[in-house]
């Protein structure tokens, strides 16, 4: 054993326990990663079942992470406990989700002050060991307690229905429900909104695993959490760009981009649950897995690139070995990582090219629109490009354009002139703001407007068409292929009736 020893040559400097305990609160965690955190521990202990128990009890509530994983001997509970438990330089099995021996501490203590984990190997009988922090400051040492709280027994019970396993207890919860009374509804409100947000963070961070065949089950309060899939693999009109592997000292980095379809693809409940948690824009990028651990859930990593609205279909799966955790500066909540600058390079590249192809689902909609029918009549509005600008006329061979000009000499110089004056004043600008912060929110063309009011518009059209010298049938299909009324089939065949 170490001995504490008197030396000329060094001092002996420990860390004060109830200082380091209270910094060790400090890490960032919120509520969703700190259960992650937890979770990476059930399942390297090789847990088929976590089960999640929110108690709302205003400032007595409590959260207990239950696990079927292999549970610990006495000795390596209390080894788990110490802050440090592992060194970060260690190398770890190839599944293992830990790195530095702390996360069971800093997640916990970051939301609790009073820590309980009881454990169960098999064949032996549980133990169980505690932080708690009011202790702690009060005795001024490193005490574990070897025992849970008064009262508190009967929720670390539940592991006697397993042959091993694992519960952490959280009590004094002073980060999550603070002082407030059980009778408070508001904060009620907030306590169970809170589970759905770590549910859904949950079902995206472990998602490969939920999804596997031999799967992990993670129940919130009886629940079992379903899988979220950033990449819609299972709808056909996603897109599998061309996988890649890049290396760092032999070691093998897979990139897999996809570009996600548009949202008249799918239907209406997938593309808006495939928004994820923060929402389309937010989730494109890069989505980093260390052993199938989602660490980073969207984000281009400091590559030069930005989140645009025209992008928000490409999504890239980063799959890393926890070989790689310090080229990769993965950080102790594990929601983060940076790539290494020998890699830069080809991740910006693979990033341009689904960015790209992403931008290509947008502007190809316009193009299948267009090659229904390339005639020069189709589109109301043109774009021109004149000494390298972009500029947008209204089309002169358009018939309602025509019709409108076809009037004696003095009215049409107005008309002229109005065009004149609506072609030059396009507001490219603020579209072009409005669309990039929410092009969900543009509306289509006649978008909620009665059909009435489309008809009449339709109609002049129709009539000019008809003057042209058009058969009724034959107006009916050029109409058809016209911007927008390809979309109001229905209205146009009752025309002329
Ligand atoms: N649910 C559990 N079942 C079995 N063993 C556990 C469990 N939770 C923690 N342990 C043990 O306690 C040790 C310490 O866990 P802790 O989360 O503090 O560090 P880590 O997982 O090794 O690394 P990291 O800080 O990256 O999470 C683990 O290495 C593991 O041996
Ligand atoms: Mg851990």
């Amino acid at each position: 054993m170490f001995r504490k020893q008197i030396s000329n040559e060094y001092d002996l400097v420990e860390p004060r326990a109830p200082a380091m305990l209270e910094s060790l609160r400090a890490f960032g965690y919120n509520i969703q990663t700190a259960i992650a955190d937890l979770i990476d521990n059930s399942i390297s202990a090789g847990a088929k079942n976590v089960w999640l128990t929110f108690q709302w009890d205003g400032s007595e509530s409590y959260i207990s992470i239950r696990d079927d994983g292999k549970g610990m001997t006495e000795a390596e509970l209390i080894n788990a406990m110490r802050p440090g438990s592992r060194s970060p330089l260690e190398q770890r099995e190839p599944n293992d989700l830990g790195r530095f021996g702390l996360g069971l501490k800093t997640a916990s203590l970051s939301q609790c002050r009073r820590l309980t984990v009881c454990t169960k190997a098999v064949n032996q009988s549980p133990v169980t060991r505690r932080w708690d922090l009011d202790y702690v400051n009060q005795t001024g040492e490193w005490r574990l307690l070897r025992s849970a709280a008064s009262g508190s027994e009967k929720r670390l019970a539940s592991l006697d229905q397993l042959e091993s396993g694992t519960v952490v207890l959280w009590e004094g919860m002073d980060r999550v429900v603070g002082e407030t009374k059980t009778d408070n509804p508001k904060d009620r409100d907030r306590f169970l909104e809170m589970i759905e947000y770590v549910e859904k963070h949950l079902g995206m961070v472990f998602h490969r695993f939920l999804e596997r065949k031999n799967k992990l089950k993670i129940w919130i309060n009886k629940r079992l959490i379903e899988p979220w899939d950033p990449f819609l693999t299972k709808e056909k009109a996603t897109q599998f760009l061309p996988e890649e592997n890049l290396y760092i000292r032999g070691d093998q980095v897979v990139v897999q981009p996809y570009v996600l379809p548009h949202h008249s693809k799918v239907d209406q409940q997938t593309y808006e649950k495939a928004a994820g948690p923060n929402g389309w824009n937010a989730q494109q990028g890069f989505y980093i897995y260390r052993n199938e651990r989602m660490l980073v859930a969207g984000d281009w990593l400091g590559l030069g690139l930005q989140r645009d609205e025209y992008c928000k279909l490409a999504r890239i799966q980063v799959d890393l070995p926890n070989s790689m955790d310090s080229d990769w500066s993965i950080d102790v909540k594990k929601s983060r990582a940076r790539p290494p600058s020998s890699l830069r390079t080809d991740l910006k590249r693979i990033a341009r090219l689904t960015r790209s192809k992403a931008g290509d689902i947008y502007r190809h909609r316009g193009k299948v629109i267009a090659r229904q029918s390339s005639e020069s009549y189709v589109f109301p509005w043109l774009k021109k490009v004149k000494h390298s600008k972009v500029f947008y006329s209204i089309n002169p061979e358009h018939p309602l354009v025509i019709e409108a000009l076809n009037v004696p000499q003095e009215h049409r110089k107005v008309i002229q002139a109005l065009l004149r004056l609506i072609e030059e004043t396009v507001p490219v600008q603020q579209i072009w703001v409005d669309s990039a912060e929410n092009s969900d929110l543009q509306s289509q063309p006649f978008e909620g407007v009665p059909s009435q009011e489309v008809k009449e518009v339709m109609m002049e059209v129709y009539n000019a068409l008809i003057k042209n010298g058009l058969s009724s049938k034959e107006a009916r299909r050029r109409l058809i292929t016209m911007e927008p009324f390809q979309h109001f089939e229905e209205l146009v065949a009752s025309l002329g009736e």
